[in-house]
């Protein structure tokens, strides 16, 4: 893992005074740490502020030693240096990495607004706030497939709001990481999303990343929509039967245009499954806009006032 430490900007030499071994208001290199945002099997997010500046970014620290285990030292090492060149508005920034003898800091984009489906538990979206949300999650998934970087691992706590509640995908290309302490089952089930798994993957025959971060973004959509899991059963084995088979169903409240493309995101067949370019033609993906151009930085919405938009613009 030494070579981590090498190839990055910032080194940090072990000190007693770490994110996790104290209490918050601290400095650790030019950052002041705060409270602890989150807490997953194999890593901590904590707020921090550059002192200089007063920026708020958050703090990732995650255990040397898992990585090591999994023989993943060379493949973190790729997905690092992929992830501070991705610039996306839709994509949390990696700033920085940092290393400790036993610990590897990621210190990203703060997005205030916290977890996206916080906001859902409050109530399900309209089709027109969900089409949204829609648009700069495909933005940002189709930005980094074009660049041969998948996720892998979209999940709720990965989809996150900035300050003008506009969404922010964080953990890009991180996945490694997580899937190596998704191989022990206890963990799995306490900490993993078993509802987000995609079939190809329970049936254990190799998947394709990008297919994979589809099928997520299905499952993102109809729980925008309807407010609840497409699969859903606290019993794991009929969970993931229901998944294998594709067996849900939709709230009666969901359009014939929204179901056709649902049925196309979690379509089991990987083959078969819709891609970013279809996407962008579907007739709801378009609804209300002229015309929508993907151009591998960033999406553009025509609007039928016949205004170019961001997709970070769209009301
Ligand atoms: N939780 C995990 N990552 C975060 C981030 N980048 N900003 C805010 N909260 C987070």
């Amino acid at each position: 893992m030494q070579e981590v430490t090498e190839q990055n900007e910032s080194i940090v030499r072990e000190t007693s005074t770490t994110p996790e071994s104290r209490s918050e208001g601290y400095l650790f290199g030019k950052y002041e740490v705060g409270k602890l945002l989150g807490c997953g099997a194999f890593a901590k997010v904590y707020h921090g502020r550059i002192v200089r500046t007063g920026q708020s970014v958050a703090i990732k620290v995650i255990s040397k030693q898992k990585v090591v285990k999994g023989n993943l030292t060379a493949h973190i090492k790729r997905e690092i240096s992929i992830m501070q060149r991705l610039n996306h508005p839709h994509i949390v920034r990696l700033q920085e990495v940092m290393a400790t003898k036993s610990k590897i800091y990621f210190v990203l984009e703060f997005a205030k607004g916290g977890e996206l489906f916080t906001k859902i538990a409050k109530g399900r979206f309209s089709e027109d706030l969900s089409r949204k949300y829609f648009h700069q999650l495909i933005s940002a998934i189709g930005y980094c497939h074009a660049r041969g970087v998948y996720h892998r691992d979209l999940k709720p706590e990965n989809i996150l709001l900035d300050e003008n509640w506009n969404l922010k995908v964080t953990d890009f290309g991180l996945s490694a990481i997580s899937d190596q302490v998704r191989s022990d089952g206890l963990l799995h089930t306490l900490c993993g999303t078993p509802a987000y798994v995609a079939p190809e993957l329970l049936a254990k025959k190799g998947y394709k990343g990008d297919k994979l971060d589809i099928w997520s973004c299905g499952i993102v959509l109809f729980v925008l929509n309807a407010g609840y899991l497409p699969f859903n059963h606290p019993n794991l084995m009929v969970l993931y039967q229901k998944i294998y088979k594709g067996d849900f169903r939709f709230p009666k409240w969901t359009s014939p245009d929204l179901k056709r493309l649902l049925l196309q995101l979690l379509d089991t067949n990987p083959e078969t499954r819709i891609t970013v370019d279809k996407i962008i033609d579907d007739p709801w993906f378009r609804k209300g806009y002229k015309d929508i151009k993907f151009h591998g930085e960033h999406m553009e919405l025509k609007d039928q006032g016949d205004k170019y938009l961001n997709a970070f613009d769209i009301i």
